[in-house]
């Protein structure tokens, strides 16, 4: 499976900002990207610009959030059919701070799924545990209902398009990093659950993994057996860091 390096961008940079980084980018990962999937996720409203500025390039576009709904009185909100024509081909969902700080709950989660498959973008699926939940030893039930709650009702014919990304809550943001163990343990654990719903199908799903993901320890996660990627953020910000972890996982 080609490794996926994919950079969310959260609530930072105005409109020129990210079209500068973008363009940086793909300036520089012209040769790796052969090997390497790599997509952004900029905020909404950078969307479109960004994609005019990569839409030569390898790179691929993603949101950060959408509603389920096609269209409707939804203040604040965008439709899946907003971002692809806004150029995207992935969206994040169920990330830990749409859970945390916006209180997205599961079923929402699952809606979003069902509707991103329905408008032909790829949802890249958050789950993962909060440090009390770790130390309480509840990482892999919180793991499993995350994951089987979101794929609820999902068919099997959409599975191709889905991507995981484990991100424990501990680890965003705050400069610990789950060791490789860790990491293994939990994306064989992923990749078990994938393969009890979906079986053989299952294999085509790739595992990011996230959470204060730097160059300096980019390599021994991505040398880990079933971590197929990273989903990136602080270091996705900054033009130089992104591009070495790019290259990085164009040498695994
Ligand atoms: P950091 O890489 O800044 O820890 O963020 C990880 C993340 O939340 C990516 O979605």
């Amino acid at each position: 499976m080609k490794k996926i390096i994919a950079g969310n961008w959260k609530m930072h940079k105005t409109i020129p900002e990210a079209v500068q980084l973008a363009g940086a980018i793909a300036e520089n990962t012209d040769v790796s990207a052969r090997v390497v999937d790599i997509i952004i996720c900029p905020a909404f409203i950078a969307l479109n610009s960004v994609s005019e500025k990569i839409k030569e390039t390898e790179i691929s576009l993603g949101a950060q959030n959408m509603h389920y709904q096609e269209n409707g009185a939804y203040t604040g909100e965008c439709s899946g059919a907003m971002l692809k024509s806004a150029g995207c081909k992935y969206v994040i969902l169920g990330h830990s701070e749409r859970r945390h700080i916006f209180k997205e709950q599961d079923w929402e989660i699952n809606t979003k799924v069902s509707a991103a498959f329905r408008e032909g973008l790829k949802p890249v699926l958050c789950v993962g545990e909060t440090e009390s939940e770790r130390d309480t030893g509840l990482t892999n039930n919180v793991i499993e209902r995350q994951l089987k709650t979101a794929l609820k009702d999902v068919d099997i014919s959409n599975i191709e398009s889905l991507l995981i990304a484990y991100e424990p809550v501990w680890a965003i943001g705050t400069g610990r990093t789950a060791t490789p163990e860790q990491a293994h343990d939990a994306h064989e654990f992923i990749r078990q659950l994938l393969y009890a719903m979906y079986k053989d199908a299952s294999q085509s799903v790739p595992i990011l993994y996230g959470g204060s993901v730097k160059p300096d320890n980019a390599h021994d996660l991505l040398l880990q057996p079933n971590i197929d990627g990273a989903l990136v953020g602080g270091a996705s910000l900054k033009a130089d860091s992104f591009i070495e972890l790019v290259n990085i996982a164009a040498t695994e």
